[in-house]
């Protein structure tokens, strides 16, 4: 199965806001295996679909350290928030950058699974940073957009770097 191409900040299409998936049929199931398996392979903790240019409410995480705890969420919503932490991030469309962004410290989070049924997940720590940040993304938001204008140009300047060196 091929692996999906990952676009990278600050693609334009990175800004598209997702749309809500209507049926959860063959195609919705084939982009989330996909997706994970392209995860896996970059590698990451989580992806969404607008990552892979598909501008869908879809995303996948597993923060396990075994590498075996896919959460698979189509139309995430987090419903409530409360506390506050600060973690290091980083972004598959951002290789090479890791910094600190303020977020929730614990979420609850509703969304349908592959089957149609509707879930929510509860998650505190790493869980509730990724669904956060993953979720952004599916707004057309990437974590780098936190941080200051300055860290933001620098980042674009290494980003625009890496790519010559890698063409
Ligand atoms: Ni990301």
């Amino acid at each position: 199965m091929p692996l999906l191409p990952i676009l990278r900040f600050p693609d334009p299409r990175l800004k598209k806001k997702a749309a809500p998936v209507r049926r959860i049929d063959e195609s919705i199931i084939r982009l989330a295996r996909d997706m994970a398996e392209t995860m896996y392979e970059a590698p990451g903790v989580g992806l969404a679909a607008t990552q892979v240019d598909v501008h869908k409410r879809v995303i996948v995480i597993d923060v396990s350290e075994t590498r075996d705890r896919l959460f698979t969420l189509i139309n995430p919503e987090i419903i409530e928030s409360a506390g506050q932490q600060v973690c290091e991030e980083g972004c598959l469309s951002v290789p090479g950058i890791y910094d600190k962004v303020e977020r929730a410290e614990s979420v609850v989070a509703r969304y349908l699974d592959l089957a149609g049924q509707e879930q929510t997940v509860e998650a505190n720590g790493l869980l509730a940073v990724c669904l956060q940040h993953e979720i952004e993304h599916l707004d057309g938001k990437v974590f780098v957009e936190h941080l200051s204008q300055l860290k933001q140009t620098r980042i674009k300047a290494r980003l625009a770097k890496q790519a010559k060196i890698s063409a």
